[in-house]
């Protein structure tokens, strides 16, 4: 593993667990990319770059008709001479040209992986991973790009990101700044997509790669229910074990691009980074502006083998704090049960109902501070309402704590509702342009997380509130998107800068309340996964995973984040029925079968359960604290698709294969069914399993060769059923 320099060949190989990833040092210095894929031990460049004199393909600087940076596969590419594709980053001049001509330099080797300035990045210890820094200039401008590369010992994982630093004496005007840009030698690739919509996050899709440019982006200045910063090339009938995948994802929160783009010679370039829509950066003479992350992960078998990396490499190398490898606690969260009516009574007898079924944490969702009985008022004052709790929150959490539980509380830390205190005292702190109507959304504004005194005072409020009670977890929403995007304290060159200034200032103010209160458990949440991203995992282990508790729309939407997040960051809860998102009503166990394939919790009024229901909720939080390591921080593996039929199915495998998980789902009973079967993975062949809860033993080999029958009792809409395997 790690990285070497060929002074010869003059080629940087980049070596991960089982992949290489190299890029060549072309003449006069143009940096292009050779090869990533399957692990290469020496490489020779048996497939070297061909120089091809191709009709409309201009030739910088030379009278030589076989060189165009239009036919070159290159590492971070640039506009204006000769490559006709999208390029990586787009610079403005004083003189208002846009033209600049980036050539190698100098590099840099070393062990280990820098932070990166003011944004989440994964980590690394020195043992674990090698970074090359390849500093690319423009000798005309006096700017230097440094293209940042690690590989990482244990995972076939290249993170890239890029540092502009203005050494000349111009201002320059950054109108794009891509974190990674791929050329691909090929296209015959689909490529995979995480669309979706509110109470409908993440909805995997695929589509062929076609002649001009796809893509995925957001400019709701969040990474957004509606697309994913992911977009993952795989080659032609990939499937969860089968096939090559090239995933991208993008360490950010905010505005995003995601790009393909296929050219006239079949080649595809993949760009992804801060959207450049409505974005500019000034940068001043001696400014450096440093790009997001981007992780790029490769796999020779299929997604099942990418997830697999992503899940322990986002665990290991992104997640930080002292809950990561904590297992999580079992909650109930008060929202759908009471939703902004209830008092300290209410909450104790929730509480008390589910200390007693074995719950371990209480969460006070909205609506605990002053006058906020509906969502249309009072977000920014952040003091407790004591018409609800007179005696605060200290009461209310110790009325908790006395069962045995833990307290969490709800908060939306960068909102304001017009009708607030914090808005009448400060129109200005959210984000809007002069003259012009301030959308609402949910009738809240958006605060300028830009400005430091805004900041501060949030910091102030919420510092308060998490220090005036035991509180042992925070559940931190975020309710809208972003319009009328500008901010009051930047000047009019730098107002294209608001979106991004605003997202580092969500960052800053997220790291200084995660350290501050390293004790609580953060679970991020933006209208349940509207913000279920890489650059928000590095401050919170976990995150609300969509509002909508129906266990058969839960399927695909836990399946395909699946795709890309370890279980231990995906909040399930059971909630009532008619399920209050969609109205459909399914059994209990469904539901409970359903969040138990995460981090279970309840969100429903349990003093209203009947006996019955009671008893089997207590089952099945006994049974989930029996399976929960294995569930949260096991091996997953994906069965069946929700995708692709009207089952699906999935399993969990501890460490030493002594103990799996598998659970089965149908949503509609079909006359004249399949015989349904299910081979499962991930055993250890030579032994035995015993099923929990029957007399059966089962070898390994047969399990997964032969199957698993569904039972036939499973019958009618909306069933499921598990099975819990032990070696003998
Ligand atoms: C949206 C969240 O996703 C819900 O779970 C709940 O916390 C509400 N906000 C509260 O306003």
């Amino acid at each position: 593993m790690g990285i070497q320099f060929d002074e010869k060949q003059r080629i940087f190989h980049l070596q991960g667990k089982a992949t290489s990833y190299v890029i060549q040092l072309e003449r006069d210095g143009y940096v292009t990319h050779q090869y990533w894929g399957r692990k290469i031990r020496k490489f020779r460049n048996s497939n070297r770059q061909q120089y091809i004199d191709r009709s409309f393909s201009p030739n910088p600087y030379y009278r030589d008709r076989t060189f165009s940076l239009d036919n070159l596969p290159q590492e971070y590419p640039q506009y204006g001479n000769s490559d006709f594709r999208k390029p990586a980053y787009h610079i403005q001049l004083e003189n208002g040209s846009t033209v600049t001509d980036l050539r190698y330099k100098s590099h840099r080797i070393y062990s280990g992986k820098p932070k990166l300035t003011a944004l989440p990045a994964t980590y690394a210890g020195q043992a674990d991973a090698e970074t090359l820094e390849l500093v690319m200039q423009d000798e005309y401008l006096g700017l230097e790009v440094q293209l940042l590369y690690t590989v990482f010992s244990n995972y076939d994982v290249v993170t890239r990101s890029v540092q502009f630093h203005n050494k000349g004496k111009q201002k320059l005007k950054l109108l794009q700044a891509s974190s990674v840009s791929v050329d691909f030698r090929r296209s015959d690739f689909d490529m995979l997509t995480f669309p979706g919509a509110w109470g409908k996050e993440r909805h995997m899709e695929k589509r062929s790669l076609q002649a001009g440019i796809q893509s995925a982006e957001s400019t709701r200045g969040a990474s957004s229910h509606q697309q994913h910063p992911f977009i993952g090339l795989m080659e032609k009938h990939t499937t969860e074990d089968y096939g090559e995948v090239f995933g991208f994802h993008l360490v950010y929160s905010g505005n995003f691009l995601a790009q393909a783009e296929v050219d006239q010679f079949a080649t595809t370039r993949v760009t992804l980074g801060i959207n450049p829509f409505d974005f500019s950066w000034l940068l001043e003479p001696g400014a450096t502006f440093q790009t997001p992350e981007a992780v790029l992960v490769y796999s020779s078998k299929g997604l099942g083998a990418m997830s697999d990396t992503l899940h322990r490499f986002y665990q290991q190398h992104l997640v930080r704090g002292e809950h990561k490898d904590k297992e999580r606690p079992i909650l109930i969260n008060n929202w759908e049960a009471t939703y902004f009516d209830f008092d300290a009574d209410k909450i104790e007898q929730i509480a008390k109902a589910g200390s007693e079924l074995g719950i371990e944490l209480f969460v006070l969702d909205d609506g605990w501070f002053r006058n906020r009985n509906s969502d249309s008022t009072s977000l920014g004052d952040w003091f407790v309402d004591k018409k609800k709790l007179p005696n605060g929150l200290e009461d209310v959490a110790k009325r908790v704590n006395d069962f045995g539980m833990q307290f969490g509380l709800w908060l939306e830390p960068e909102m304001v509702s017009v009708d607030s205190e914090l808005y009448r005292e400060h129109p200005d702190w959210c984000l809007h342009v002069p003259d012009r109507y301030r959308t609402e959304s949910r009738d809240q504004l958006v605060l300028d997380f830009s400005r430091a005194d805004v900041r501060k005072e949030i910091i102030k409020r919420v510092s308060d509130i998490l220090s005036s009670a035991p509180i042992g977890y925070v559940k931190w929403d975020m309710n809208r998107h972003l319009s009328e995007v500008g901010s009051a304290s930047l000047p009019a060159e730098r107002q294209r800068e608001t979106a991004h200034r605003h997202m580092l200032g969500v960052y800053e103010v997220m790291e200084m309340l995660t350290s501050r209160f390293p004790h609580i458990l953060f679970e991020s949440c933006s209208g349940g996964g509207g913000r279920y991203d890489p650059g928000i995992l590095y401050y919170m282990p976990q995150t609300w995973t969509s509002d909508n508790t129906d266990a058969v729309s839960r399927l695909k939407i836990q399946y395909a984040t699946s795709l890309l997040y370890p279980v231990a960051s995906m909040g399930s809860h059971v909630s009532d029925v008619p399920n209050h998102q969609v109205h459909r009503s399914t059994s209990l166990t469904m539901r409970g079968d359903v969040a138990m394939a995460g981090n279970l919790g309840y969100e429903l009024d349990l003093t209203r359960l009947s006996k019955e229901e009671k008893q089997v909720v207590s089952q099945q939080i006994e049974f989930y604290k029996e399976i929960r390591s294995l569930v949260q921080f096991g091996q997953f593996y994906r069965l069946k698709s929700p995708f692709e039929g009207n089952e699906t199915a999935w399993m969990f495998v501890n460490e030493d294969k002594s103990e799996a998980y598998v659970c089965y789902y149908r949503v509609l009973a079909e006359p004249a069914a399949p015989l349904a079967v299910l081979r499962v993975k991930g055993l250890d062949l030579s032994k035995d399993y015993s099923v929990w809860g029957t007399d059966e033993v089962y070898s390994g080999e047969e399990l997964e060769y032969s199957g698993i029958r569904i039972p036939t009792a499973l019958k009618g809409d909306f069933v499921s059923h598990t099975w819990y395997l032990r070696t003998e």
